[in-house]
């Protein structure tokens, strides 16, 4: 048990970090990231991710206007940031196969990679936040994605400057049943 207790430290102090000090981010730290990412499970090992790590200060510029319209504002912020991993995934056989009997393995496989990518920032002293909010359409002429990847989401990441209190979170007692639904 003693073992593990970083990581409970780890996820309890993870927070989303949306100001960036202006330094770089050390590319030995990019490369570590990208190996936690790596490293996650998926289904059928399938591996669908392929990540464009963006440090160009006019892309991310771009990316920062690129939310959808009406809505320009939300996501200027990301302009602060020193890198931008953008996370996307390229569907699989296992993935339609799958999908078939109503699975969204695409989706779960995306989200156990991005979230391996963002608690590797926060042990290494960075800060980074999911988005889901942009324009799909802009985001791919951007990093040029070929047409069999979609986005799933921007990461923007770097050295923190805020340390944000942390969100609320429903009661432990609220999220979770024995044996079954709804019984404790
Ligand atoms: C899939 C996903 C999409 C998100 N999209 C956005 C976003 O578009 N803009 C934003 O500022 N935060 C976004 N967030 C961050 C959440 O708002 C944040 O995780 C939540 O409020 C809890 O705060 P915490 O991460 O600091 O614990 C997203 C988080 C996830 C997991």
């Amino acid at each position: 048990m003693d073992k593990w207790n970083s990581f409970f430290e780890l996820v309890s102090t993870r927070r989303s970090i949306r100001k960036y000090a202006d330094k770089p981010v050390e590319e030995k730290k990019v490369q570590m990231m990208l190996q936690a990412l790596r490293l996650a499970p998926s289904s059928s090992n399938s591996q669908p991710w392929h990540v464009v790590a963006v440090r160009d200060k006019e892309t991310i510029e771009a990316l920062s206007r690129a939310a959808p319209i009406g809505s320009r504002k939300v996501i200027s912020w990301l302009k602060g940031a020193p890198l931008v991993f953008v996370l996307t995934v390229q569907r699989k056989l296992t993935h339609r196969i799958t999908g078939t009997f109503g699975h969204n393995n695409l989706g779960l496989d995306a989200g156990i990679g991005g979230q391996h990518l963002v608690l590797a920032a926060h042990a290494l002293g960075l800060g980074a936040c999911w988005i889901g909010w942009f324009n799909e359409r802009k985001v791919r002429k951007l990093i040029g994605l070929p047409g069999s990847y979609q986005v799933v989401s921007l990461i923007p990441c770097g050295y923190p400057d805020h340390a944000p209190d942390p969100r609320g979170r429903k009661k432990l007692e609220e999220i979770y049943s024995v044996e079954r639904f709804g019984t404790k």
